[in-house]
């Protein structure tokens, strides 16, 4: 893949990163994820965001330089939007070849710079409406958009083409290909990062949703005519798609969200599992979108997504030694630190000698604003009741959340 020109003298170069590894050490990608850095050219160059030493980024990004006669040493400025690893690992490579570069940041991202890779010398510092002109009418603007998504980050624009560089902001998952603009892929296409980018949302940076939000604000006085994030698609046809989509997953924090459920479930020996076609019944008489997620076979960066763009919850899990079910009880730690808040929720699930599930889960999600319908419990194999119960729990729940979402 060579170069790809953006506009004038601005260039996307990157790398597909298709390791197999996990995303931070711990989300499944299994379609991959890209790594964009970007080219300014005016009479200096300016290298925005840089790669991890990860799946040859390195060597695919020099290549891609050299289609467009460039090499590491021709760049003036290294803009460091975000010192996350993905986007910095590969600092002290490109210094040894680069060592006179200077180093744009922010001052939270000095000292990250220093931490990660000891590196001092060459950092100049900027903050929110700072300006580093290039030459040839190339003019670089910095806004700081902390916690979006660690507390240094900034975002660069470039004034005279209307270019946003935005670093995680408004990314996805998923490998890119020659097609990177969003009028460049198919339908198809644009449904794949639309699901990954909810799920990159809900994994990455939901923590910080009302972060996203002011920084969206903070944005609104640039004209912006593309946006270029450092994973996923570049946006030029309709930018406002992408910022439509982000400002709906940040509101999603504090509820309601889509008029869907999310049903999360675990089972011992099956005496749960047999319930679960109760409830999903239930929620589809109402005719509400049920997505059923099972732990801990599947990994909870999924269920993570559609809880985080659901209205409504529902846990199945049998007690386990007086507690919840191990597998669900980390699912909820998860939905804790990622701010899955103000939903509708319910639990059912059996229980052999004795219950306790539901005491320790409605104990564990206090901070998280859930409202709470009765929970369906039973000992041992559920009968006839018990579905009946289900069935109707399901329902209720589902016109709950159609009402909360009119
Ligand atoms: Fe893509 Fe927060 O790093």
């Amino acid at each position: 893949m060579k170069a790809i020109e953006m506009s004038k003298g601005i260039y996307r170069i990157g790398a597909n990163i298709k390791t197999g590894d996990l995303f931070e050490g711990m989300w499944p990608i299994p379609d991959g994820v890209s790594l964009n850095a970007y080219v300014v050219k005016g009479d200096k160059i300016a290298l925005i965001d840089l790669v991890r030493d990860w799946g040859n980024a390195p060597s695919v990004i020099q290549e891609q330089l050299s289609s467009i006669h460039l090499t590491i040493e021709d760049f003036g400025y290294l803009v460091m939007n975000h010192i996350e690893p993905d986007h910095s690992g590969w600092l002290p490579g490109f210094l040894k070849m680069n060592p006179q570069v200077q180093i744009i940041t922010t001052k939270k991202g000095a000292a990250m710079v220093n931490g990660f890779f000891g590196v001092e010398d060459n950092v100049r510092v900027v903050k929110s409406g700072d300006t580093l002109s290039l030459g040839q009418a190339k003019e670089l603007l910095f806004e700081e958009v902390p916690n979006v998504h660690w507390p240094e980050t900034m975002v660069t624009y470039e004034k005279s083409t209307g270019v946003l560089f935005s670093c995680d902001a408004f990314g996805s998952y998923g490998c890119i290909g020659e097609a990177i603009f969003d009028d460049r892929i198919s339908e198809e296409e644009h449904a794949f990062f639309d699901r990954e980018s909810l799920r990159y949302y809900a994994n990455i940076v939901s923590s910080f949703s009302s972060f996203v939000l002011k920084a969206i604000k903070k944005l609104e006085g640039l004209e912006i005519n593309m946006i270029a994030p450092s994973h996923g698609i570049i946006w030029r046809e309709n930018t406002q798609i992408i910022i439509e989509r982000y400002l709906k997953f940040a509101r999603y924090m504090n509820g309601p969200a889509e008029p869907e459920i999310t049903v999360i479930w675990g089972s011992m020996y099956g005496y749960t599992q047999v319930v679960l076609n109760s409830v999903i019944h239930g929620i589809r008489s109402e005719h509400v979108p049920v997505h059923v997620h099972q732990v801990p076979n599947e990994d909870v960066s999924w269920a993570l997504a559609s809880a985080w763009k659901s209205s409504g919850l529902v846990f199945g899990m049998p007690t386990y030694e007086y507690k919840m079910f191990p597998p669900i009880a980390s699912v909820i730690d998860m939905f804790e630190r990622k701010h899955v808040w103000n939903k509708k929720v319910f639990r059912f699930g059996s229980f052999g000698w004795s219950g306790g599930a539901q005491k320790e889960f409605e104990s564990r999600t206090e901070k998280l604003k859930w409202e709470f319908l009765e929970p369906v419990e039973w000992q041992g194999n559920a009968g006839d009741e018990v579905h009946k119960l289900a069935f109707e729990r399901g329902k209720e729940l589902a016109q709950q959340v159609k009402e909360m979402t009119k």
